[in-house]
């Protein structure tokens, strides 16, 4: 079959990761018979600087006529410093988040067990870890009006505003993925303080009621940041809001010890997206050293997510290898001699 695949590298490591993720997914493709077309746009500073926009109209055709997005990362130092920027690149990924109706940020939480040792959790707290997190990604704090700074310039204010509509599909998903799971989910939220969080609380225990297979189990998000680090084998399924998401899953996914193996799915109305979830790690950028393994396994994810079964397997377990083989970059192995395109020619050549 044949595939139309945007391809986003976006800035800082993004085009090299990119890069031998495609090698990889043409390689899997020759493999299996399947033709992966690859259309490319611009997003963050890279599209600034070329179209004043860091999420131009040309990029979202290309996402919008395609079967599912590749995306490397946003972000750059030059507007991290530069609080009064009009244009930041961020806001094209939030900006494409919301165009392509993406509302649901899936983020597996999965340790490998050849880097175990690298995990900042004892082993015996950390072994076996398997869960995910289902963060909301189009709503909440990040995009909620009104917002900005009063006219005396003296305060500052956000909203963060949930519909009864925006809370249910995200239960919807979050009972569907625990199903397929082990069926416990945890519902994160804030609703010793939060009206917004209450409405959370409230749509999910009448959701719990219709699923009584499922465990489901209701947390503050302050009280989940902690059992993250103590307990984070008592998760399944996690599910919460924006903001909270955003915080969490970065929390989650160093206890693994492996950042840059990262995937991560966005899903809802449009095209899914999949990228990995360590930014654009602007110091490495140009150097081949970044690690590929992540984007890599975002890859893999979205074959799946495509019905390729078999064939994310195969990327999968060719990852798997490299990390077995010692084939790994210096973000994984400091005294490793090998770069991030040595990375994807050995796993091209172990599919
Ligand atoms: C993420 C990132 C983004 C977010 C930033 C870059 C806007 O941190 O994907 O988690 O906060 O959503
Ligand atoms: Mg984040």
């Amino acid at each position: 079959m044949k595939y139309n695949i945007a391809v986003l590298p976006g800035d800082g490591i993004g085009p090299e990761i990119i890069k031998e993720a495609v090698k990889i997914l043409e390689r899997t493709g020759e493999i299996s018979g399947n033709t992966f077309d690859f259309r490319y746009g611009q997003v963050g500073a890279s599209a600034i600087e070329s179209h004043n926009d860091p999420y131009p109209e040309e990029t979202h055709r290309i996402c919008l006529e395609s079967d599912s997005v590749l995306f490397g990362a946003i972000g750059d130092p030059r507007y991290d410093n530069d609080p009064g920027a009009k244009v930041r690149p961020e806001q094209g990924l939030l900006a494409m988040r919301k165009k392509l109706g993406l509302y649901a940020n899936i983020r597996p939480v999965k340790v490998f067990d050849s880097l175990i040792e690298r995990s900042p959790l004892k082993k015996e707290i950390i072994e076996g870890v398997d869960f995910v997190v289902i963060r909301e990604l189009t709503g909440g704090i990040y995009f909620g009006e009104p917002r900005g700074r009063t006219e005396d310039g003296e305060k500052a204010f956000d909203t963060c505003m949930y519909s009864r509509e925006e809370i249910k599909r995200m239960l919807d998903l979050a009972y569907k993925t625990a199903a397929q799971r082990r069926k416990k989910l945890t519902v994160v939220d804030k609703a010793n303080v939060l009206s917004s969080s209450r409405l959370w609380r409230e749509i999910a225990r009448e959701e719990a009621k219709k699923h009584p297979e499922i465990e489901t189990d209701y947390m503050f998000v302050d009280n989940a940041a902690m059992q993250i680090i103590l307990a984070p084998g008592n998760f399944d399924v996690v599910v919460t809001e924006n903001m909270f998401g955003d915080i969490l899953t970065d929390e989650a996914s160093v206890i693994t010890g492996s950042l840059g193996l990262m995937p991560s799915a966005s899903v809802g109305d449009t095209t899914s997206l999949f990228e990995p979830i360590h930014g654009s790690y602007p110091q490495a950028a140009g150097k081949n050293i970044a690690n590929p393994l992540g984007t890599i396994l975002s890859a893999s994810l979205m074959l799946d997510y495509l019905g390729l079964k078999a064939e994310a397997e195969r990327i999968e377990a060719a990852v798997r290898k490299s990390l077995e083989a010692g084939v790994v970059t210096r973000d994984l192995d400091n005294k490793s001699g090998y770069g991030t395109s040595d990375i994807g020619d050995f796993i091209k050549s172990n599919l």
